[in-house]
């Protein structure tokens, strides 16, 4: 357990006072620098409450800090915190009751009346009690693009997916990559489900993903998403990284022409000192359908039946949604905050883009709130082997892709 609560005793001259000071081990997979940056805004915030941050990064992306994070706690030594994504991925925890109920934080701090959408709430919330905390308001549906790169093609920056593809040989003529793909399967699986909701439509995509419809998979919607997912392939051909950061990199770098990614990508401009609008374009919905996910960041707390650690654990909570710490974090994280009573200190044009999809409701739920991890994690191992397999034609990574939707929970 790595966790320690130091009772100071305050020396007052009224008679010796306790303050108590809290050293918590909080685990993410927050490596990247962008993301670094901004999980050092809840550390500054916790230890600027007389606590100690003991900050549990796990570098290999959510796919492999989850088990990590997982066999810690099933392993009687859990974190006093950790970062999952908001949705189903922690319902088994819960369900199994090793994650504590916060319900009476939520009461009591009125995130029912702030917290917007409420979807994040709900999705924090396991029949009726609230088990996390959500931070933040991160989108799939964005594609960024290096301006560099399309001025160096000689063509426009492209407005749409379909100007996008047009323009992609003049890119390839002028010795850079199209598109940049790191080599984990989530950024494949990720990108195809942006082409998706651009390509296919809102309709077609909760049917597949709300509703879990194969048949809408196997239908003509889809069967163009495959087809374009088949020729994105080729696009990434030339740049061989393995982490989203490192693709990232390449088109603040100009050295590849636009990444399919969350918005979490913006960290990273920023920390480059790349301006939005200037340096770089953004796409939501790949300038297809103007829409985000809601999906998002939240922090769980395991059950340790310690009440002065469980105290403390609660405090955190309380603080990470706080209107300070959402305006600090949100804004070095690039995502959106989860309370609309903020203003965020860096609101670039493609912030900007994202506020006002939000505010308009233009938004659907992330697919980690509609899928299972388990199918997720299917999804990915297809997708990445699709991406990898040349051989695999898009008429049968579309079978398999029905077939795992037909049994998706
Ligand atoms: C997502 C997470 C983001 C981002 C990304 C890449 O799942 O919600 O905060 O960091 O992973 O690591």
């Amino acid at each position: 357990m790595k966790l320690t609560t130091k009772l100071l005793a305050a020396t007052a001259i009224c008679g010796a006072g306790a303050a108590s000071a809290t050293e918590l081990e909080v685990m993410h997979w927050w490596t990247s620098g962008g993301e670094a940056n901004a999980v050092s805004k809840f550390a500054e915030a916790w230890n600027a409450a007389g606590n100690t941050w003991v900050d549990g990064a796990i570098a290999g992306g959510g796919d492999t800090a989850r088990p990590i994070m997982v066999s810690r706690i099933i392993g009687g030594d859990p974190p006093a915190a950790f970062q999952f994504n908001h949705g189903r991925q922690a319902e088994e925890l819960v369900e199994a009751g090793m994650i504590l109920d916060i319900t009476d934080v939520s009461e009591q701090e009125g995130w029912a009346d702030i917290i917007t959408p409420s979807s994040l709430l709900d999705s924090c919330t396991y029949d009726g009690r609230v088990f996390c905390v959500p931070v933040n308001i991160h989108s799939w549906q964005w594609m960024w693009l290096s301006n560099g790169a399309y001025e160096a093609a000689g063509v426009d920056v492209p407005t749409t997916w379909t100007e996008y593809v047009e323009t992609a040989d003049a890119v390839r003529e002028a010795g850079i990559v199209p598109l940049a793909m790191g080599g984990q399967s989530w950024q494949q699986n990720g990108s195809f489900g942006v082409m998706a909701l651009a390509l296919a439509g809102q309709d077609a995509w909760l049917a597949v993903n709300q509703d879990k419809d194969s048949e809408v998979v196997m239908g003509p919607e889809y069967t163009r998403v495959f087809e374009a997912f088949g020729a994105a392939r080729e696009l990434s051909d030339g740049l061989n990284v393995q982490d989203w950061n490192q693709a990232t990199a390449a088109v603040i770098n100009d050295t590849a022409a636009a990444q399919i990614m969350g918005d979490w990508a913006q960290g990273e401009f920023a920390l480059a000192g790349e301006v939005a609008g200037e340096d770089y374009s953004c796409l939501p919905g790949l300038g297809e359908v103007a829409l985000l996910d809601t999906g998002g960041d939240a922090f769980f707390f395991p059950v340790t039946g310690d009440p002065e650690i469980e105290a403390a654990q609660k405090e955190l909570a309380a603080l990470m949604l706080s209107p300070e710490v959402q305006v600090s974090f949100n804004s070095a994280k690039g995502s959106l905050p989860v309370r609309p009573d903020v203003d965020l200190t860096t609101v670039n044009e493609c912030t900007q883009k994202g506020l006002d999809l939000l505010a308009e409701g233009s938004t659907v739920p992330s697919g980690n709130q509609l899928l299972s991890p388990d199918t997720t994690t299917q999804l990915n191992d297809l997708m990445t082997e699709f991406w990898e397999s040349p051989s695999m034609t898009p008429a049968e990574v579309q079978e398999q892709y029905a077939a795992i939707i037909a049994d998706a929970d």
